[in-house]
């Protein structure tokens, strides 16, 4: 049985498959072929302690295109909230789901649900990665650029769990990654030490930089993210004073590729982390960024699903 937990505990070529299943679920999708076999039957539970728009959405419209159930279960809702704990909350639902997706604080309750109960699990979202994103996104460059090996990409802003999982999808596929962050909000050490050691396995080159300009210089995909996460709304005033030489504008872009593509996890603050006229202008691939949830996690749940039992 498998998890996904962190890009790092799957290989580059069980990452390449799941892009590859994707693409077909998108054709299949697009082009009308019932694929409503791929999963029928199944339950997906979705714990949420954080809110949500895409993720929540695109596995709920994504299981039931496959042919099963999702159900939404709001930590604030379920005993979680008054405080049942994790591993008896993973021995439960384990006998009534076929897999799990929780999004919520701290990356070690995402651990415990998939070491206590006996279902896969998807991370969904915590304050230290965001893997069900990168997918999308590999995916989305993929089809923009044709390929993801020697890329570069490069990502301005906090260095959060977009970040986080950002190095390890680019080690893993074999793209060059440039991030720039304040001092102070760099990446955790833990994680830069990880993709750097993937990355000295598939050749791609990891810069961890302070400087934007440095980092964006001839890059093929420019990223950013919110300035301020779910759960930091208390340093909101603080951050945008310390994050405004990060924003993605039209002088920060303008040294990376011509042809450099713009995208953007969303929820995006215009006027903060990146200007309108660069969200919504040509360069911009943010809402196929989205629509790719959907199929990445189709793809995600096929793998971790179908497979299991
Ligand atoms: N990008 C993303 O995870 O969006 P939601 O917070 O809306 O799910
Ligand atoms: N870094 C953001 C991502 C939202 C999808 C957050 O954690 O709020």
């Amino acid at each position: 049985m498998k998890h996904l937990i962190c890009l790092s505990d799957w290989s580059s070529e069980e990452i390449f498959d799941v892009l590859d299943l994707a693409d077909k679920l998108k054709y299949e999708n697009k082009n009308r072929i019932a694929h409503d076999h791929y999963l029928n039957g199944k339950t997906l539970g979705m714990i949420f302690s954080k809110a949500s728009t895409r993720t929540r959405v695109s596995f709920e419209v994504g299981i039931h295109q496959l042919g099963g159930y999702a159900l939404f279960l709001s930590s604030s809702d379920i005993q979680i909230g008054r405080g049942e704990t994790i591993h008896d909350t993973a021995r439960t639902l384990s006998r009534y789901l076929d897999g799990i997706m929780i999004r919520t604080f701290n990356q070690k309750d995402v651990e415990d649900l998939a070491a206590y109960g006996d279902i896969p699990v998807i991370n969904g979202l915590t304050d230290e990665l965001h893997p069900c994103q990168i997918l999308a996104d590999l995916m989305t460059i993929r089809e923009k650029k044709g390929f993801l090996k020697g890329l570069k990409l490069c990502y301005v802003g906090d260095g959060n769990n977009v970040a986080h999982s950002l190095m390890i999808g680019c080690a893993k596929t074999g793209m060059d990654i440039s991030i720039a962050t304040p001092e102070e909000y760099s990446c955790m050490e833990k994680y830069v030490k990880i993709a750097l050691e993937i990355a000295s396995n598939t050749g791609s080159k990891i810069e961890i930089l302070t400087d934007p300009k440095e980092a964006v210089k001839d890059a093929d995909v420019v990223y950013t993210d919110t300035w301020v996460s779910m759960g930091m709304e208390d340093e909101k005033e603080q951050r945008i004073e310390i994050f405004s030489p990060y924003q993605v504008n039209k002088t920060l872009l303008s040294t990376a590729k011509q042809d450099v593509i713009f995208m953007h996890c969303l929820p995006a603050y215009r006027g903060y982390e990146v200007t309108e006229d660069i969200i919504d202008g040509p360069n911009s691939v943010v809402f196929d960024e989205a629509e790719n949830r959907l199929h990445a996690q189709k793809a995600v749940m096929v793998k971790l699903l179908a497979d299991y039992s």
